[in-house]
């Protein structure tokens, strides 16, 4: 009996996601970017930071405007952050950044080198519980110290951090307030964030989807299936040739497409008898959608013509 139980319950795990208002209990996550550059090419800041909810910028900040500067519609939201505190806690937090990264130098002997140092960290709710957490830096691409919250400790990974772990954890208190700022004070800025902006982040926003062919006539033809303008940034695009789907050749590849919004496509090739023996047909899986959308290719009647179609 105990078995069957158990093996109900994972089953029920399993299936909990596919459940559509599980979808909207997050995650959600809140983090930091920081880079630092010891000596800064024109126009570039020595200091930049940018926060981030979810995939959306939330604000900016650099050393040359020491402001923080929210993005829109973050921007809109009054009284989502008070920006003149978020400013005077980031020029605070830049001192200490420039003077780890002078530290680091210093220790490798190299007081006039070009280096880069980056820090980034973060913490995310699930079902408004804290659900995981991260803190670490890399100095010229490398990885360099990443904070523990177990232990908890600061655990070097370059000779050099080893000099950083000690100064960070000078005092006891220094460590334990790393942990509570992961596991207390960042959730509790995210969830504060989010009854502002959880409907902006829980958005679904519907592909429009385009075919158009490339080639010429009479020979092999490139069939390519755009979806445009959607959110969040999970998607499906597949080509359907008859009954079966097809492997994908190329693209499948997600990116920004403007208006924090995100498209995506699909190719495939058509030799001119398959053109004249099946339908093709792009099929796209987005949350947005209560079904999949499937746009057929119109290639076979409207030969050689550059088609678009959505139904
Ligand atoms: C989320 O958790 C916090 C603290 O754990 C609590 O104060 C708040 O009421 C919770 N919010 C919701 C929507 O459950």
């Amino acid at each position: 009996m105990g078995t069957m139980a158990s093996v109900l319950l994972s089953l029920l795990l399993l299936l909990g996601p596919a459940v559509p208002q599980e979808t909207h209990t997050g995650p959600y996550s809140l983090s930091f970017f920081y880079t630092g550059l010891s000596r800064p090419r024109d126009g570039f800041p020595s200091f930049q930071a940018t926060a981030y909810l979810n995939d959306q910028d939330f604000f900016h900040y650099d050393s040359e405007d020491r402001k923080a500067i929210p993005s829109y519609p973050w921007s809109q939201m009054e009284g989502i952050e008070d920006w003149e505190k978020e400013s005077e806690l980031q020029k605070a937090r830049e001192d200490i950044f420039m003077v780890t990264l002078k530290d680091i130098m210093d220790y490798y002997k190299d007081k006039e080198g070009s280096h880069t140092f980056q820090g980034m960290f973060g913490c995310e709710l699930q079902s408004n519980k804290s659900s995981g957490a991260f803190w670490r830096y890399a100095y010229d691409g490398r990885n360099f110290i990443e904070f523990n919250k177990e232990i908890p400790a600061w655990v070097p990974q370059d000779p050099a951090a080893l000099n950083t772990k000690q100064k960070w954890e000078a005092e006891e208190v220094y460590v334990l307030r790393a942990k509570a700022y992961l596991e207390e004070e960042c959730p509790a800025m995210l969830r504060g964030y989010l009854q502002y902006g959880k409907t902006y982040l829980d958005r679904q926003d519907p592909p429009s989807v385009s075919i158009t062919s490339h080639g010429t006539p009479g020979e092999t033809q490139t069939l390519k299936c755009r979806a445009d303008g959607f959110y969040p940034r999970e998607i499906e695009l597949h080509w359907i040739q008859g009954d079966d789907t097809q492997e994908t050749e190329s693209g499948g590849d997600v990116l920004p497409s403007g208006n924090s919004a995100y498209q995506s496509w699909v190719v495939l090739s058509v030799s001119p008898q398959g053109r004249a023996s099946d339908s093709y047909s792009c099929r796209v899986t987005h949350s947005s959608l209560a079904q999949p959308l499937t746009v057929l290719w119109q290639g076979a009647r409207a030969e050689g013509s550059q088609g678009a179609r959505e139904q």
